[in-house]
This record gives C-alpha cells, structure tokens and sequence, in this order.
C-alpha cells in the first residue's frame, strides 16, 4: 500500500519544454489512414533534441512503419508536461500528456503495480486499488480521443499493450468505422490469475472493441477466448468471438526482430573489430552473456547465482570463462525495480569479491543502454548467451542474438517461460528457477560438439529468416471486415 501513497519522486516529474528543436510543429489533427496508439512516443528527448527511442517495441515498429503516411499517439515521457504536435522522421507524432496523479495511479500503478505482475505469473504481487483503475480509465479514453481525432474515414487503428486494454472499446463507439487491432506484448495471463483482477470484465470488455485481437502465444489467445467467454456475452471458438453482431478474430503472432538489419549490422567491419577488441579486452576467456532490461522478471538475480554455483562446481574456470551482464535502467521510480537493482548490483560485488582475482573479474556488470553497434560487439563476442526470464512475453533480446550470429556459432541458452521457446526450440531450454540446472547448462554449453553448436545455430537462423518483424506486422494488420 505504500506503493499507492508514495509521492511521485521529483526526478521523474522533472520536465522542460525549452528544447525540441528537431521537432516541426503541425497542426493539432491531420487525419492519417493509420494511427498507432501506444503508451510511449517511439522518440525521446537527447540533448535538446528528438531522437528515435531505444528499446524493443520502438525499434520493432519503427522498421516496418518506415515511409508510411501515419501518426502515432503516445506519451512523451514525463509527467505534467503538455507538448503540441510535431512531425519528425515523416511520423506525425501526438504527445498525450500526463498529469503527475494520472502518473502515479495509470502507469506506475494501474499498468506496472497490477497488470504488470499480474500477467507475469505473478512474480511479485499485483496490488489492486480503486485510486488506480480510475486514473487508468481515463487515461484510455484520452487516448482513444485523440486517436479517434487523427484517424481518416475508414483508417486502421493499431493499440499496443496493456497501458491501453480499454482503448480498443472506447473507440469503437467513438469511430464505428475504424478498423481495430490490438496486440499484446507481455504474456496474456491463465484464468486462475487474471479472474482476481476486480475489473477483469471491463478489461476483456475494453479488448473486445477491436476487430482483431492478437498475443504472442497461442496460450495467451486460448487464455484471452476462454475468459471473454465466462466474464462476457462473447460467445463463440477459441480464435474468433461473436459479441452482439460483431464477430472477434483471437489469433496468436509471435513478435519477432528486423534479421536484415542486425545481420547487416553484424556485419560491418567496424563492428567486427570493435567484437575482437571486447574478446581481447576481457582476457580471450569464454564469454558468457546477458542482455535484459532491469526487471525482477528477466531472472537476472538467479542467473548469476547460477554462475556462481558454475564457478564453485569449477573453480579453475576463472581463468577461462567471464560473465558480462548488460543491465538497461528501466522504471526507476518504481519500488520493485529499485529492489531488484540494489539485489542484482549486490550479488555482482559478492561473486567477484569471492571469485576474483588480480586481472580476472568473473562478472563484468554494464549499467546502461548500448547503441545498437555496440550491443551487436556484445552479441557477436559472445560465445553463450543466457535469456532465462521467471516469464516474457516474447524476448527480442534472444532473436537480435541469433540474427547477428552470421557464421551459425553461438549458443542461446533460453527460459522456457520466454513466449520464444515455443518457436526456438534447438536452442538450450532451460527452467530459470533451477539454479543447479542452470550452472550445469552453462557448463554443459561450454562442451557442446562445434557440429552441434552449428547445427543448432543454422536452424534458430532459418526459423527467424522466415518469421521477421515484417511478416508480424503485415499479420498484424490484415483485417478483414468482411466478416465482422
Ligand atoms: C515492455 C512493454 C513495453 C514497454 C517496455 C518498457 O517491453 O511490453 O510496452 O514500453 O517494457 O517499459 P516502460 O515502462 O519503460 O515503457
């Protein structure tokens, strides 16, 4: 309950207006046939400037949305901040503003103290407060307004995420013409879970204004069906509802990476050099690698706990094997991530303290987001890479990984909870739970037959060529009104 009164933190409330100066301003509604709508603008504030957001979704969407006439909605990132809008790389942006109470109930609270983990197997318990759901009703609506106000006669509507389940309904009445998708990113919850939530109704209800209604899994859409049918009129099969005279489409479209683009990357001389010099300035030992947004879901603590056990079960390994671990800063106004951060920099200074020696740090902790050239040096000196998140919806960290893997080496060691291991299925499954099973893992990847580490690499490569960020997208939005 704490978290509910705890005021907003003065470092995320801070704001400026005084800079933008890459921002063209335009006028408060163009009608474009395609609106985005998601709880983030794909751009943020650098030095004075816009610049196109790290991060996955942003970096998902923005290749295949790249030349196409549309606006999308979305917060610019700080709370009290009202900004007009404004056109940058050909994307008619429109900031929705926050006020540092709508804040605190809608994204802190609503979104990331009860969605959040809840839909994440409940890791940490989700909270449900009245103060909360209010916030994040009307949060919704704003944006369904502003969406409804961009959006040209008989225009598509995509709504990303659990910041915004109520969107899809409220514009439905608002824009009975629209065509509306919606596609969750994070796991879609089982019935057990999701039935605690007070207003698990009005949710599903909120989703079923789309016309298409798409997860990352085929459990999550089974989940989703199932519910609309006990909590809902919606009657019907597991991957199309009738509500009233409108028929549903439930479908399960796994996220995926632009391959092109990181095995374009991965294969700029400059970065190839600068994966060499990593190699020799971590002491040509084995490279170990781990890549997460810092978050009690990825796992990042009981990973290295598991390195630890692999380093007491072979204790002559410190001399040939090093564990570097990029942790990328995310919610930092949020308790939880507070926690984790303090948990995971402690257990880091433990194992290197014990483990150590002169010239040989066995963990290597980088606190930071990485340019996409100096992520792809990581990814291409690493020999293991560990995706071992409690739950994920997908994990793009595990698909960048393997399209930058060029000469089909590398092994992926990968959570089976991660929506990706229903696809990726030669890379190393492994339960992130299981701290023995992890370390044996780790040391059983170090000893695989380069034949096998090939043959796995190859065909993770191949199932990614297919299934691309592209092929997604285009899935994404075809709607077919016909038979709605
Ligand atoms: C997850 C969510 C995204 C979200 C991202 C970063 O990947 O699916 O919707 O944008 O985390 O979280 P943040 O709270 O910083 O937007």
């Amino acid at each position: 309950m704490a978290h509910a009164k705890r005021p907003v933190a003065e470092h995320c409330t801070k704001g400026t207006v005084a800079w933008r100066r890459a921002a063209q301003p335009v006028p408060a509604v163009t009608q474009k046939d395609m609106v985005i709508v998601a709880n983030r603008l794909p751009v943020q504030e650098v030095d004075g400037e816009w610049r196109t957001s790290p991060g996955g979704l942003v970096s998902a969407l923005k290749c295949v949305l790249e030349n196409r006439d549309l606006s999308w909605i979305g917060w610019a990132g700080t709370p009290g901040e009202t900004i007009a809008p404004f056109k940058h790389d050909q994307i008619h942006h429109h900031p929705v503003s926050l006020s540092p109470e709508e804040y605190e109930g809608y994204y802190e609270g609503f979104a990331n103290g009860t969605l959040w983990p809840l839909y994440h197997d409940a890791v940490r318990s989700p909270e449900y407060h009245r103060s909360w759901w209010r916030p994040y009703v009307e949060v919704n609506r704003r944006f369904a307004q502003y969406a409804a106000e961009s959006l040209a006669p008989n225009g598509t509507v995509w709504v990303h995420d659990y910041h915004l389940h109520l969107v899809p309904q409220f514009l439905r009445t608002m824009r009975p013409d629209a065509k509306i998708s919606f596609f969750l990113h994070i796991p879609f919850p089982p019935e057990e879970l999701f039935a605690q939530l007070p207003w698990r109704r009005e949710i599903l209800e909120g989703m079923l204004g789309a016309d298409l209604v798409a997860f990352q899994t085929r459990l999550g859409a089974q989940n989703f069906s199932r519910l609309c049918r006990r909590f809902t009129n919606a009657v019907g099969q597991d991957d199309l509802l009738k509500l009233g005279d409108r028929l549903v489409k439930v479908d399960a479209l796994p996220i995926s990476v632009d391959v092109d683009r990181f095995d374009a990357v991965a294969r700029n001389p400059e970065v190839q050099l600068r994966a060499e010099q990593l190699r020799r300035d971590l002491g040509g030992r084995k490279i170990f690698l781990g890549v997460d947004r810092l978050d009690y879901t990825k796992g990042i603590d009981v990973r290295l706990r598991a390195f630890e056990t692999f380093l007491e079960n072979n204790p002559a390994a410190i001399d040939d094997v090093v564990f570097v671990q990029v942790a990328v800063p995310s919610r930092e106004c949020v308790d939880d991530y507070v926690r984790i951060r303090q948990r995971v920099e402690q257990l880091v200074g433990q194992i290197n303290g014990a483990y150590g020696r002169a010239g040989k740090t066995p963990i290597h902790y980088l606190y930071r987001n990485l340019p996409t050239e100096e992520l792809v040096a990581y990814y291409l000196a690493a020999d293991v890479m560990l995706v071992t998140p409690f739950r994920d919806g997908m994990n793009l960290v595990a698909k960048e990984y393997v399209s930058c893997r060029t000469h089909d080496d590398g092994i992926l060691i990968l959570s089976e909870f991660a929506g990706a291991a229903r696809e990726m299925l030669d890379a190393l499954l492994v339960n992130p739970h299981d701290i023995d099973g992890l370390a044996a893992t780790m040391a059983m990847a170090l000893k695989l037959p380069s034949h096998e580490v090939y043959e796995r690499m190859s065909a993770l490569r191949t199932l990614l060529k297919r299934h691309d960020v592209h092929r997604w997208a285009k899935q994404c939005l075809e709607i077919d009104r016909d038979c709605s």
